[in-house]
């Protein structure tokens, strides 16, 4: 395998006072995956982007970004990604078009090449029409589609994004999805992300890093890491006698354990998918009929539940409320 994009080894942060955010975390990314920090409030992911971004000074460790080392080379590690960060950081006094030519700017480029690749990179995030406006008038997910535009400006390999979709309606996050899958397939760019939402870890993220308290707790394929911890369960109802049916299925090396519930029998399995037709054969191997079946897989939320003894789900709609409180908080002030 090629040498991973971004590796990190004994990452530490201490903030002044003593807050220990960040505690000896290690990890790799490798080329064109999508990597998802999830962890409630406070957990550490932002101090992490910070020190990878080399925005903030590690307290100890070490992460080599494209080859270059965030404690050593800081502004080469700049030249080869793009970040976009928690907070909305465009300038709301300026128009997209003037924002994205300024961090151009910023990033030294000649003045034709940014002028080309805003443009560029406004029409595929879908604000080429808007360019021109303010952007006190854009919605929360056209700023983000900008902030998105923004950190693609320098071309980089590997793009950052802290809570890319927090506080957007449902159709909001499917579209920076799609944009975020689109950068992946036709760069093979390295993403990576933080995010509360369980979802969209388990569905868009190669892999994930649970992280609470500053510590990173397991790191795996969402599908691996749900077969490590839960099980499949399969609900059946027979046309004849459960015991029977129970005996039968008993037997199957595939299933764990048997028992009837509401006039169904739950099967626990490694597979499910896979564990159906042994399942069928066996109980129509008694003389009776399948009436009906489901299958029930566990969600990332259960993989999340094991490992930190609590339930994101709870605590991000809190989040997201404060998130969308402190946006009206901002306007009505302004
Ligand atoms: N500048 C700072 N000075 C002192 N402590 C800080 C500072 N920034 C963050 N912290 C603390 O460090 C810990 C990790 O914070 P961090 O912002 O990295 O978490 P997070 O996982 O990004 O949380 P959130 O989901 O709320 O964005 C928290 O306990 C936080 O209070
Ligand atoms: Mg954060």
């Amino acid at each position: 395998m090629n040498e991973p994009v971004i590796k990190v080894s004994g990452l530490t942060k201490i903030y002044p006072g003593g807050v220990l955010a960040v505690d000896h975390i290690s990890f790799e990314v490798h080329e064109g995956e999508i990597f998802a920090l999830l962890g409630p409030n406070g957990a550490g992911k932002s101090t992490t982007i910070g020190m990878l971004t080399t925005s903030l000074r590690p307290t100890e460790g070490e992460a080599i970004i494209a080859g270059y080392s965030i404690n050593r080379e800081p502004s080469k590690v700049r030249s080869v990604i793009g970040v976009v960060p928690q907070e909305f950081s465009a300038d709301e006094d300026l128009t997209g078009w003037e924002n994205i030519m300024l961090i151009g700017y910023l990033y030294g480029l000649p003045k034709d090449t940014v002028k080309k690749r805003a443009a560029e990179l406004l029409q595929t995030v879908g604000l080429y029409n808007v360019k021109d406006k303010k952007v006190e008038t854009y919605s929360g997910g056209m700023r983000r589609r900008l902030e998105i535009a923004m950190g693609l400006i320098n071309r980089p390999r590997v793009l950052f994004l802290d809570e890319p979709t927090l506080g957007l309606d449902v159709q909001t996050r499917a579209a920076i999805w799609e944009y975020i899958l689109k950068l992946k397939k036709d760069y093979n760019m390295t993403i990576f992300l933080t995010t509360h939402y369980l979802e969209e870890a388990d569905a868009y993220g190669d892999r994930v890093a649970i992280i609470d308290r500053g510590k990173i707790l397991v790191i795996g394929k969402p599908d691996e890491l749900k077969r490590n911890v839960t099980w499949d369960t399969l609900f059946i109802e027979v046309s004849g006698s459960y015991d029977s049916a129970k005996q039968a299925l008993s037997i199957l090396p595939q299933v764990k354990e048997v028992s009837f519930v509401n006039g169904q029998i739950v099967i626990k399995v490694a597979d499910g998918p896979s564990a159906i037709p042994l399942v069928v054969s066996a109980i129509n191997s008694t003389g009776q009929e399948v009436k009906r079946l489901s299958l029930n897989r566990p969600s990332l939320d259960e993989v999340y539940m094991y490992y930190t003894g609590k339930s994101l789900r709870e605590e991000s709609m809190s989040k997201e409320e404060a998130f969308a409180l402190r946006r009206t908080l901002r306007r009505a002030r302004s």
